[in-house]
């Protein structure tokens, strides 16, 4: 079964071993080795296999919120707490999520939307599984190089104001996903929604904070004064009524999407676009649809993963990750160089053939068939050199901006929701629909924009993902369930924040899988991201050593530390119940019951 042995050498690593082998297999699934604990009998119960850095912020042993029959996790605890009111009248964990995301847009208005779009992702108890892609589509009248100056440079409209956005997806999803699994009307589960944007909810100082961090964008647009009355933030410990959102959402509640698409709340959106010199038409609505996908069903070390394919990358570059990951057993040590050597290197491979080939099916031939194989990994695997970082052309990558927002569900019955959702940047394009009380989103920028040039999170994506009428922009959002190696439910989960949805995402996984981390320590665990270019390593600073930096830097590796990364939101099955983690860098909440 060895394929060979190499000796790694392990230069200074969070926790032990100075050198290590690591060892080239087949593609058959090779034991975890038991170096420092045994394997507890049901992952995420008790043990793990790495221990943190002294120093860094999120230290190891916190609880996380139990359930004894389900769980509801996202950036808002009130969204939380829709989702688990709807499953306590009795509606299964679709209806949840459908009640969580109407929830999401009113108290998480930064990412949560009905001026959005994402990809839901479903398990149902019975065995079904199936995926929704309700991502933005470009305007009918949008052109390839809409956002090239006369000069030939990119500008800003793919990111601020009225022409950044896709056609919305959201409120067509949501209504199409519960219209197939769910079990309760959209009145039932829209009803926390619109009793949170009429009664309002009492604004934080999270809520404020994130408000005014974005200041500049929104006081451009029209939610300026409903969001900064005053000229001033919403102040902690204030209400906030969104009067004309509540109004939308019970035109979809007793309506249904045709509200959305082609009522009142199409009317409000497009005069909206005509004053701001928006291209998005009533035909461009009335013409949006979502689609039923089959979720990407791979496996890794026996577990199954389900994930989304095409219009996002996340389940293709997520699949192909740990395909080539699955050729090395055991993984080095959590935090060592040759663990974050190993995960560059792979996710390097990834990130490369997604930025080059991926695209909106409608439009392109993905190579899915290929870059999902078995066989395809193991001869990358063989390329990656032990103590050497392999290279591609740096440039100057932007700021990674965080947004995007996702939630996990699971009811009492065992079927399972992950959903990701998102404006693209927080507040999206700024743009807020006056009468329809929502956010714009900014998808626009996910395309290509001049394609071999970067995007708002330093992605250089190529000729399939350049923008064309009616297509859809390639997405990050990566959606997961995981299935135990007996293929029963063992985890939902999913994140936020551009291409580091993908490797967080995974990530967060593996130190549930490989390194028996409780779900808790596993969310809490440093990160590290790599999306081929710009050619850098991103680690959470403090999360890892600096001997383990230099040692990466010694292998040509370039490394820039920042402070968070990504936004994830999971739920993890455990001995009589469910344990539920929202992001501890973030805010949101878990409920259980
Ligand atoms: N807007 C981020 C993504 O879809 O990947």
């Amino acid at each position: 079964m060895l394929a060979r042995k190499m000796q790694f050498r392990l230069l200074p690593s969070i926790g032990v071993t100075l050198i290590a082998t690591v060892v080239l297999v087949s593609c058959q699934h090779t034991p975890q080795s038991t170096d420092t604990a045994p394997a507890p009998a049901t992952l995420g119960d008790a043990n793990t296999r790495a221990a943190f850095l002294n120093g860094w912020r999120f230290q190891q042993g916190v609880p996380a919120s139990f359930g004894e029959h389900a769980m509801v996790v996202s950036n808002s605890m009130l969204a939380s707490e829709a989702g688990v009111e709807v499953l306590k009248q009795g509606g299964n964990a679709v209806d949840a999520a459908v009640a969580t995301g109407f929830a999401l847009a009113v108290t998480f208005p930064f990412a949560g939307n009905i001026g959005g779009g994402g990809f839901m992702n479903i398990r149902m108890a019975d065995g079904r599984s199936a995926a929704i892609d309700y991502r933005e589509v470009a305007p009918l009248a949008s052109t390839r190089n809409m956002y090239v100056d006369a000069n030939g440079k990119l500008t800003d409209k793919s990111t601020v104001g009225y022409l950044a956005s896709g056609v919305p997806g959201a409120v067509a999803g949501l209504t199409e996903a519960l219209k197939k699994y769910g079990t309760l009307s959209l009145a039932q589960v829209m009803a926390p929604a619109i009793r949170l944007a009429r009664d309002g909810f009492v604004v934080d100082s999270a809520f404020a904070r994130s408000l005014n961090g974005s200041k500049k964008l929104v006081t451009q647009f029209e939610g300026r004064s409903l969001f900064f009355p005053n000229g001033n933030v919403l102040a902690p410990g204030s209400r906030l009524v969104q009067r004309d959102l509540a109004r939308s959402l019970s035109l979809i509640a007793a309506e249904g999407a045709n509200a959305f698409y082609r009522g009142s709340i199409a009317d409000s959106l497009v005069a909206n676009m005509q004053r701001g010199g928006g291209i998005i038409t009533k035909v461009d609505l009335a013409n949006y649809t979502p689609v039923w996908r089959t979720p990407i069903r791979s496996t890794y070390r026996g577990y199954t993963l389900f994930t989304m394919p095409p219009a996002s990358s996340g389940g293709i570059t997520m699949t192909e990750t740990l395909n080539v990951l699955e050729n090395f057993a055991p993984l080095p040590a959590f935090g060592s160089t040759q663990y974050v050597h190993l995960l560059t290197e792979s996710y390097r491979r990834a990130f490369t053939d997604r930025n080059q080939t991926l695209g909106d099916p409608a439009f392109i031939k993905n190579p899915v068939d290929k870059l999902i194989s078995k066989s395809y990994a193991k001869s990358l695997a063989g390329q990656i050199e032990p103590s050497r970082a392999s290279k591609t052309a740096a440039f100057n990558a932007g700021v990674e901006p965080t947004h995007t927002t996702h939630y996990s569900v699971v009811d009492a019955k065992g079927n399972a929701v992950a959903t990701t959702t998102t404006l693209n940047g927080g507040f999206g394009s700024g743009v807020w629909v006056r009468g329809g009380g929502f956010f714009m989103n900014n998808e626009m920028d996910d395309f290509a924009a001049q394609p071999g040039s970067p995007n708002m999170f330093g992605l250089v994506q190529g000729e399939s993902n350049a923008i064309q009428p009616g297509k859809r922009m390639l997405s990050a959002m990566s959606p997961t369930i995981v299935l135990d190696q007996q293929g029963k439910l063992l985890m939902v989960t999913g994140a936020a924040g551009g291409p580091t949805i993908i490797t967080a995402t995974m990530e967060v996984i593996l130190n549930v899988i490989e390194f028996h981390m409780t779900l808790a320590d596993a969310m809490r665990a440093p990160r590290m991201h790599h999306q081929a270019l710009p050619d850098t390593i991103r680690v959470e600073a403090d999360g890892f050593s600096g001997a383990v930096l230099d040692s990466l830097k010694g292998m040509g590796h370039a490394v820039r530390e920042q402070t968070g990364l990504a936004n994830v939101n999971s739920i993890l099955r455990v001995a009589g119940g469910w344990h539920g983690v929202r992001e501890p860098r973030s805010v949101g909440g878990a409920v259980g019951y």
